[in-house]
Formats: C-alpha cells, sequence, structure tokens
C-alpha cells in the first residue's frame, strides 16, 4: 500500500488556509493509503513560543485532525517529538543539503529578514532538513501540503536523488506533494496580496473563532471598488480569494463558482453568501473538535500513534545507517 504523509506545526491558532490547504485535504488519503498524519512540535520550535501555548495548540491540533474526519484507527496520529527517529535522521541528512539551498527556501527567506541576522536561530535555516526526515522516515508516496510548502517537498526530491544515487540503490522514496485544485493558497482577508498566516489575526479566520466573528472578517474583507464577482488574481484579489474560498468548500472549480455569481453586483450579498458557506463548514467543525477535546481520547491516540510511527520510522533509520556506514548491530 502506497503512503501518504503530513504534518501542521502547532505554532498558533489554524487558520482557513490551514483548513482548505491542508486539514480537510487529509481524511481523503485514508482509505487508499496507510496515512500518517502528525504535529510538527520540534518544528513549532524554530521561532520563540510560549511553553503553554505550545501545548495547548498540540493538542487542538490532534482534535482538529480528528475533527476533520481522521479516523485513529485508519490513520497513525502522533507527535514528532515522541518519535526520536526524527531527530536522529534529521542528524544524518544534515549531510546531504547545501547552506545555498537551504538560504534559497522562501520561508527562510521570509522569516528570517525579519529578524537581526544575528539573532536568526540555526532551526529556522535547516528546517527543511528536519521536514525532509519527516517524509523520508515514512517512505511517504504523497505529501498533501499547501503551496507554500510545496518547495520544502521539491528539495526533499533534491534530496532523495543525491542520497539514492550517491550510495547507488533506492534507500529512499521519491514523495510527491500533492495540493488541492482550488485553495491551496488562502490569502489574507486584510490584504489579499499575502498568504493567510496563523500570525496575522487580522487577515485570518480562525478555526476557534466565534461565528459572529468569522461573519464579521468576512463581510470587512478588502476588496477592489468595482462590482463585478469575477476571479482576477491580479486585478481583484480580494474578490478572488473569496471565490476561492467559497468554491473549494462547495467543492466546485473557480468557473463554476463564477458563474454562480454571474451578474450579481453587489459585493455585500456576494460576501453573506460566502460567509454562510464558510459557517455551514465551521460551526459543525467545531463542534465535533470541542466533543473530542471532551472525550479524553488524545493522549491514547498519541501513545496509540507514536508506537506504531516509531516501528516504521526506526526501520527506516536503521537502514539509513547502514547505508552510511554506522556500525549497526543488534
Ligand atoms: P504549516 O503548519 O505552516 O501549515 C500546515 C498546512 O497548511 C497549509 N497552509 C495553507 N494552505 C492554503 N492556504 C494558506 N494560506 C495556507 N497556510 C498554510 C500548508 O501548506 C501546510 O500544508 N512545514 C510544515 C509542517 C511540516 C510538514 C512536514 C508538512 C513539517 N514536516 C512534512 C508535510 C510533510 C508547516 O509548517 O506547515
Amino acid at each position: 500500500m502506497k503512503r501518504c504523509l503530513s504534518g501542521i506545526k502547532p505554532t498558533g491558532n489554524l487558520t482557513l488556509g490551514n483548513y482548505i490547504g491542508a486539514l480537510r485535504e487529509f481524511k481523503k488519503y485514508q482509505d487508499e493509503y496507510e496515512t500518517f498524519i502528525f504535529i510538527a512540535d520540534l518544528h513549532a520550535l524554530t521561532l520563540p513560543i510560549d511553553p503553554a501555548f505550545l501545548r495547548s495548540n498540540t493538542k487542538d491540533i490532534v482534535a482538529f485532525y480528528i475533527a476533520a474526519g481522521l479516523d485513529p484507527q485508519k490513520s497513525t496520529i502522533f507527535l514528532q517529538s515522541d518519535v526520536s527517529a526524527h531527530s536522529e535522521i534529521n542528524t544524518i541528512l544534515e549531510n546531504y543539503l547545501y547552506m545555498g539551498e537551504l538560504s534559497r527556501m522562501t520561508q527562510f527567506k521570509d522569516k528570517s529578514s525579519k529578524m537581526k541576522h544575528e539573532a536568526v536561530g540555526l532551526g529556522i535555516f535547516t528546517y527543511p532538513v528536519l521536514m525532509a526526515g519527516d517524509i523520508l522516515l515514512y517512505n511517504a508516496d504523497v505529501v498533501p501540503v499547501g503551496d507554500d510548502q510545496r518547495q520544502h517537498v521539491e528539495l526533499t526530491r533534491d534530496l532523495v536523488h543525491r542520497f539514492n544515487a550517491r550510495y547507488n540503490k533506492e534507500v529512499f522514496v521519491m514523495p510527491q506533494a500533492i495540493s488541492p485544485k482550488v485553495g491551496a493558497r488562502i490569502m489574507s482577508l486584510s490584504e489579499p496580496t499575502k498568504k493567510m498566516s496563523k500570525s496575522d489575526p487580522k487577515g485570518d479566520i480562525f478555526l476557534k473563532d466565534e461565528p459572529n466573528i468569522i461573519r464579521k472578517k468576512i463581510m470587512s474583507a478588502v476588496t477592489d471598488t468595482g462590482n463585478e464577482i469575477k476571479y482576477d488574481p491580479v486585478n481583484k484579489p480580494g474578490i478572488s480569494n473569496l471565490l476561492t474560498i467559497y468554491a473549494a468548500l462547495s467543492n466546485k472549480t473557480i468557473e463554476e463558482a463564477e458563474k454562480e455569481f454571474e451578474g450579481m453586483s453587489q459585493y455585500g450579498t456576494f460576501k453573506k453568501i460566502v460567509a454562510d458557506k464558510v459557517l455551514e463548514e465551521l460551526i459543525p467543525f467545531k463542534q465535533r473538535y470541542e466533543e473530542v477535546l471532551k472525550s479524553g481520547i488524545i493522549d491514547q491516540v498519541l501513545t496509540e500513534g507514536a508506537k506504531r510511527a516509531s516501528y516504521i520510522a526506526n526501520k527506516t533509520l536503521r537502514k539509513v545507517k547502514k547505508t552510511v556506514g554506522l556500525y549497526v548491530h543488534d
């Protein structure tokens, strides 16, 4: 059976971008693939974070995974820090990616450009190495991610070529990033030329937001001065983003969504329909999330997940150690 792997970093409250670009997609794979979905908590340490906030975000993500339809019996849900093989393979793989490659990563450039050079932690720079290890430990065939993470998966593919060629055998499986056709890059509601991200409270819809707040944010989303509901990301980024959100949540193409609004000349009416659609999806989702939190199953899911993940990850790690010449013995 082919394998699917993905993860989310518990650095903040999850957004509608995380939901449409990734979270909502995961359940589609669990019947067809052996699926591993984890919480990338070691990645969350790459920028300063309050320990209590990190812990509560971590639990939230487990609950969100289950609320989004992941069945812990079918999918292995686990914490990255529970599986020590992630840190171990990282030490090995660091030697197979280059400073030049890492410094060209968009995420690194974005995040580090906002800091003083001396204060840029090593972890934010070597982040893609850890991420490559996440993928390769499970020999994942497919990696469902939003647009912004595709570059990291591409780098992982380069690493696979390089590593397999160096040792002249297929040690690692070549992973492939897959993104939803509609909604792989949801934009900020306040600055629709920028990606919606966990650290942008103004332009974000958080999955935990109250319905009236969500409605308010959508109704006040930045748009242009025209009145046509048309997909045109260059000239009408705000309207295009709302149209994308609507299409993704309605399981429609952009063209189908555009047709629905043909002739409508009031942005207010359009925004109300988009808000209704978002709430129709998020209200029951949040209810399921709250039920999971209340049910007290989280620790049990993680314990079971860590066992299953460790088994697979340690097998790969052993193979990698042998390949590079480390002395593996019983
Ligand atoms: P993270 O936590 O930033 O985001 C989680 C997932 O959400 C997607 N996403 C979006 N999709 C559409 N529109 C947006 N505005 C938007 N914002 C975020 C991301 O593309 C991602 O799929 N490095 C990863 C976590 C990770 C990982 C992995 C993923 C660590 N190891 C191995 C896959 C495989 C990250 O920081 O995602």
